[in-house]
């Protein structure tokens, strides 16, 4: 569908963030169809895009909730997320948290040490609760995919190795407190291939496998998220393909999949949308200077990654450039050495592919206000977060001035 960029400029101001809710709901289904040969649970990684109104329109398609804090769970149950559908991930879960979502009583939590499944176990005990346990793999393969967001190796600090996690579901069976449910990996983002999946999945099936040999039988297999989605010219992962590919792994096993998708779900449903305020020269070098910065969108200068951007202009004159925002650093740019066509005051900018890892990872960087969310589905927008002012920004300050 196509989105009127410029009315809702109009409407809205800019910068803003807009999000096709239709594209949104073709995704999930697409994943949720590729795997009805089984029970199957879509827990939508929070994290990618937490926007209250983004959970709830897959809390009513059905989704469950892959939450990294009892912050995301707290928004899942919010917007009515059944407390069996969220799984709570992390290395590193406070006691506070843990306490809080045993007492929520969601579906799992994914341990990620020997040390916070004895945490668990003491907090479980505690609160006279019985802690569903899931325990994080850590496979020790290659994603092939961008190092800062590759998980799977034993050089990344995710979940444990093989030999930890039987000890630690040995433990969990012995134990009043805690119940052995679910087995879990993922093994990093974007990710376009599906060898390392597979190899992965088939670690944990094994795994699966020997646990019941020993009489510890899994309800839950969660492989994780991850998969890519089109940020320049990307082949993807065939979602039909990847079903079928995980599912062959578990042959013979009586168990539900779980898949925790973030990107492929929001990812090219959202387009950031920023106004060009000038043009300069420096030396050779042409700057295009726009309204919104790295701290609403920080995935081109943490990753290097490539957004595709366009001017919503008819101009047919392209050089090259710096797409910029006027935040002081130099690593403040959208893109480097685009062809972009000359740029007039006011001119509105698209930057694609901004659905996921966008909005949820912005700050306030240079007492910058976040910008608008806004929703379109069936054709008609609505205003899904407000733009932050000056006084949202010091409210939690003001009255500490002396
Ligand atoms: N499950 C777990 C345990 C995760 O750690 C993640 C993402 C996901 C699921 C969802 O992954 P997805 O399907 O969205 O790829 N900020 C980076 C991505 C970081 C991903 C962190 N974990 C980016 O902008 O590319």
């Amino acid at each position: 569908m196509s989105i009127n960029f410029k009315e809702l400029a109009n409407k809205y101001g800019t910068p803003y963030y807009v999000y096709d809710f239709d594209y949104i709901t073709n995704q999930y289904n697409e994943l949720k169809t590729a795997f009805k040969a089984r029970k199957s649970l879509i827990a939508y990684a929070v994290k990618a895009n937490s926007n209250l109104s983004v959970i709830k329109h897959l809390a009513n398609l059905g989704a469950g909730a892959d939450c990294v804090s009892i912050g995301e769970v707290k928004r899942a149950l919010k917007v009515g997320i059944e407390p069996y559908k969220i799984i709570f991930s992390g290395v590193g879960k406070t006691d506070d948290e843990i306490r809080q979502a045993l007492e929520f009583g969601i579906l799992m939590i994914n341990v990620e040490s020997a040390a916070e499944l004895d945490r668990v176990e003491v907090i479980a005990k505690e609160l006279g609760k019985v802690a569903r346990i899931s325990i994080r793999i850590n496979p020790n393969i290659d994603p092939k995919t961008h190092p800062y967001i590759s998980t799977g190796l034993h050089e990344n600090k995710f979940g444990v190795d093989i030999d930890t996690a039987k000890r630690m579901y040995i433990q969990c069976k012995n134990s009043d407190n805690l119940e052995p449910t679910g087995i879990h990996c993922h093994i990093g983002s974007q990710l376009t291939q599906l060898q390392p999946i597979k190899e992965s999945v088939q670690i944990i099936a094994d795994l699966v496998r020997n646990l019941a040999a020993i009489k510890i039988e899994l309800s839950f297999i969660d492989i994780g998220g991850g998969l890519g989605i089109i940020y320049d010219d990307e082949k993807l992962i065939d979602t039909n393909e990847y079903a079928q590919t995980v599912l062959e792994t578990m042959f013979g096993l009586d168990i539900t999949v779980v898949c925790e998708p973030g990107k492929f779900i929001v990812g090219n449903s959202g387009t950031f949308i920023t106004k060009v305020l000038y043009e300069k020269v420096n030396g050779e070098k042409r700057f295009v200077i726009v309204d919104g910065a790295m701290n609403d969108l920080i995935r081109p200068s943490l990753y290097n990654a490539y957004h595709k951007s366009e001017v919503l202009n008819d101009n047919k004159e392209f050089s090259a450039c710096n797409l910029v925002g006027p935040v002081c650093e130099s690593g403040d740019f959208f893109a480097k050495n685009v062809q972009l066509p000359k740029t007039q005051h006011n001119d509105l900018v698209a930057i694609y592919s901004a659905g996921a890892y966008g909005f949820s990872m912005s700050s306030n960087y240079n007492t910058r206000g976040r910008v608008a969310e806004i929703a379109v589905e069936n054709g008609e927008d609505r205003l899904i977060r407000k733009r932050e002012t000056f006084e949202d920004l010091i409210t939690l300050e003001e009255e500490f001035i002396k």
